[in-house]
């Protein structure tokens, strides 16, 4: 019996964040706090030759300034840098370590004053000499010196003969630039100083306890002096993912100096971190002429740093999706002298379904077939990657549904053959995939006798809702009204979890809620079977639930005992409960979710302008916990696939190896006016196999696909293929 699971719940935070009530990392006050600014560098590699601090020092104000010269001591060895999401390979960047420089803008100094005006306007006199190196950030430039990472997905049969071999045959690269996050938060932490070394530290991170573990390694410090908080953030998207420079940089000045700081990057130094690495995906199709394939070949060029190694499956999705005897995955590196790439919103999938997608489309129209009928007729029930059957897979129902509502019946397939007065009209599609993943974490819950509860996780809410529906499963296996939960999260201090990504959180914590739920309802069956005569004397633990307040005998609803008499039969005032969800990989099954994404376009002719006039994204995630945040994740990744396909680019001046458009004025992401209708649909996908509650999650799912139903939408209009992102109007018209 549920309530909640599964309703257009409001969220339970919403009010706190319209209102400022919910504070973020860069907005937490207090007596004495400091603020920091960053000097980054101007170069992208070589040494720094000298670095003159004096003319800050002098600014009245300034508390220290701090260097790779004068820096406290901390941990030398690159493991200790080394986080739960960092990658395999590689040596992870040290802040303020040495004087070598691996990346434009990379932290140099960082200047404290007892106001961030002042620091910030001390940091710009801060004086530095290079010994400047050739540096190398075009991708394109240095295909050729790419190299090969084990990809862990296997290929099967003859890839290359087959290709070689199939009478209908398409192969392209697809390109994808470099993309920046851009969450409205910028990172911040503010280090507050406890006194006797102690730290809280508000940070803008996707996990806290990954955090609390790479500071306590880098500046020596035992977990219980060092308290990492990040209740609210204002967007992730992955950029959170990994422990960022500015957190170590606030934790060091607060030991330094004793006091609490706060350090807030600017917009422009947030392109000096993480992104969405540059990526060429080549993809080769080879069809017989009835629209089965024969051969996938997808092949990975994508850019990573001189120190790390940072890869995400690109290519294996393939020949996942789409039915082929031959399949074959390759994914190579190039070195650039850039920061290490990080996860963006469906790392690997957003850009290699992006190629794939695009493929298909081309390859449909080698055979003169519809896209959407070519997907069914590679369409795959089983996983031949790993030659296993789904959990569940209702991605047939996706196109079937997500066809219907955008009238894709009604498509003419020539391209150039539908107008709306002075603009071409364009309609395209693609399908998208993702992991249906769960991790290991624990839940508490205290529950009272007055009928409330709290349920504490140390996971973060990324802004994708994980606060509300903790709330609403919890009251569902509770039985009480979903204002009778508190939710407590992001903090380190709290049970154990690890960063919120990769779509795993609603699954994942959602079984452990369930589980704590079972051993509170446990204690309580123990203590109601004590009370003279109790009802439920003989009832199984398995047979019981709780509801409005009581423990029940669900066979017979009137066999009931109220909580609070249990507990004052027990002479306690609450049960407290800490249970593990560890989940046993599902060997027997592949967990995937699916999408179909319908896309329209219009585009004047005479200019080139693109409107993406509708979007119809089709999902099946499982259960929808909540209809409400789940449709809202989708719209926000379909509006981040619409960026992807017609604005994101970071552009790179690669004589000086330096971002150009370092801001949201000029590296574009739509706004308002450039979205219109965006339906979202979510097809019945009942799932026993994946966990008890059916739970797959819906964080990436949304984007995967979305730039290539435009992309293709784009060549249907104009009969123009551009296959380089994004598609600006420029490339349309030469
Ligand atoms: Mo997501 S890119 O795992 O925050």
């Amino acid at each position: 019996m549920t309530t909640y699971i599964g309703t257009s719940t409001s969220r339970v935070d919403g009010h706190a964040k319209v209102t400022g009530g919910a504070k973020y990392a860069g907005e937490f006050n207090m007596p004495g706090l400091a603020y920091a600014a960053v000097v980054t560098s101007t170069i992208a590699s070589g040494r720094i030759a000298r670095i003159d601090t004096s003319a800050a020092l002098r600014v009245k104000g300034v508390l220290d300034v701090f260097t790779h010269e004068n820096r406290p001591k901390m941990a030398a060895k690159f493991d200790a840098y080394k986080d739960d999401v960092a990658p395999e390979e590689g040596k992870p960047f040290r802040p303020l370590y040495d004087d070598k420089i691996m990346f434009s803008d990379q932290p140099i100094a960082l200047v404290v004053a007892e106001e961030w005006e002042i620091a910030r306007f001390a940091a710009s006199l801060v004086r530095v000499e290079y010994k400047k190196e050739k540096s190398a950030t075009d991708l394109h430039a240095q295909r050729n010196k790419a190299f090969t990472v084990e990809n862990p997905v296997k290929p099967r049969g003859k890839a290359d003969k087959a290709y070689a071999a199939a009478g209908v045959r398409h192969e392209a690269d697809y390109f994808i630039p470099t993309e920046f996050h851009n969450p409205m938060e910028l990172y911040a932490s503010t280090a507050i100083w406890e006194g006797g070394g102690k730290l809280t530290v508000h940070d803008k991170t996707q996990g806290v306890q990954n955090v609390q573990h790479y500071l306590c390694a880098i500046f020596s410090m035992k977990p219980d002096d060092l308290r990492v908080m990040s209740p609210f953030m204002g967007g992730g998207f992955g950029s959170g993912l990994r422990p960022q420079y500015q957190a170590v940089l606030a934790v060091l000045a607060a030991r330094a100096l004793e006091r609490s700081v706060r350090l807030v990057l600017t917009r422009q130094q947030m392109y000096g971190l993480g992104h969405r690495p540059a990526s060429i995906e080549h993809v080769a199709l080879g069809a017989k002429q009835d629209g089965t394939l024969d051969a996938v070949i997808h092949e990975a060029i994508a850019a990573t740093s001189q120190y790390e190694d940072f890869f995400r499956n690109d290519t294996g999705w393939s020949g996942l999706l789409y039915k082929s005897p031959n399949a074959k995955y390759m994914h190579r590196l190039v070195r650039l002298d850039e920061p290490t790439p990080c996860d963006m919103r469906a790392p690997g999938a957003t850009t290699g379904v992006y190629g794939l997608e695009c493929a298909m489309d081309e390859l449909a129209v080698a055979l003169k077939l519809d896209p959407l009928e070519l997907r069914l007729r590679c369409y795959s029930d089983r996983n031949q990657n790993e030659d296993k059957p789904y959990t569940s897979k209702q991605l047939r129902e996706c196109y079937r549904h997500g066809a219907q509502a955008f009238g894709w019946d009604a498509r003419n397939p020539e391209p150039r053959s539908t107008r709306d007065g002075s603009e071409l009209v364009g309609w395209g599609m693609a399908s998208g995939v993702w992991d249906a993943w769960q991790v290991d974490n624990s839940v508490r819950i205290v529950l009272t006798a007055n009928g409330h509860a709290e349920v504490s996780s140390a996971f973060s809410d990324i802004g994708t809702g994980t606060h509300t529906i903790v709330a609403q499963v919890a009251a569902d296996v509770l039985g009480l009204p979903l204002d009778s939960v508190t939710v407590k999260l992001a903090d380190s201090t709290l049970p154990q979890a690890p960063v919120e990504g990769g779509s795993w959180t609603a699954a994942s914590i959602s079984t452990a809620i369930a589980r704590t739920a079972e051993a509170v309802r446990k204690e309580l069956l123990r203590l109601a079977r004590k009370l003279p005569n109790s009802p439920l004397a003989s009832a199984k633990l398995e047979d019981t639930a709780l509801r409005d307040g009581k423990i029940v005998d669900k066979r017979a609803p009137d066999k009931a005992v109220l909580i609070a008499d249990a507990m004052r039969q027990g002479g306690v005032d609450r049960v407290e409960r800490e249970n593990n969800a560890n989940f046993k990989e599902i060997k027997s099954h592949s967990h995937n979710t699916h999408s179909a994404v319908f896309a329209e376009v219009k585009i004047d002719e005479e200019i080139g302008v693109i409107r993406v006039t509708r979007v119809v994204s089709a999902v099946a995630a499982g259960r929808i916990l909540n209809t409400k945040t789940a449709h809202s994740q989708i719209m926000g990744a379909v509006v981040g696939g619409i960026g992807m396909a017609l604005h994101e680019e970071a552009l790179v001046d690669h004589a000086f190896g330096r971002v150009m458009n370092a801001d949201i004025a000029e590296y574009h992401v739509p706004v308002n006016a450039d979205i219109h209708d965006i339906k979202v649909i979510f097809v019945d996908e009942p799932d026993d196999i994946i966990n008890p509650l059916g739970i797959k999650g819906v964080g990436e799912i949304g984007i995967v696909g979305v730039a290539a139903a435009v992309a293709n939408a784009v060549y249907h209009a104009t009969g123009k293929r551009v296959r380089d992102l994004p598609i600006t109007l420029d490339k349309l018209l030469r």
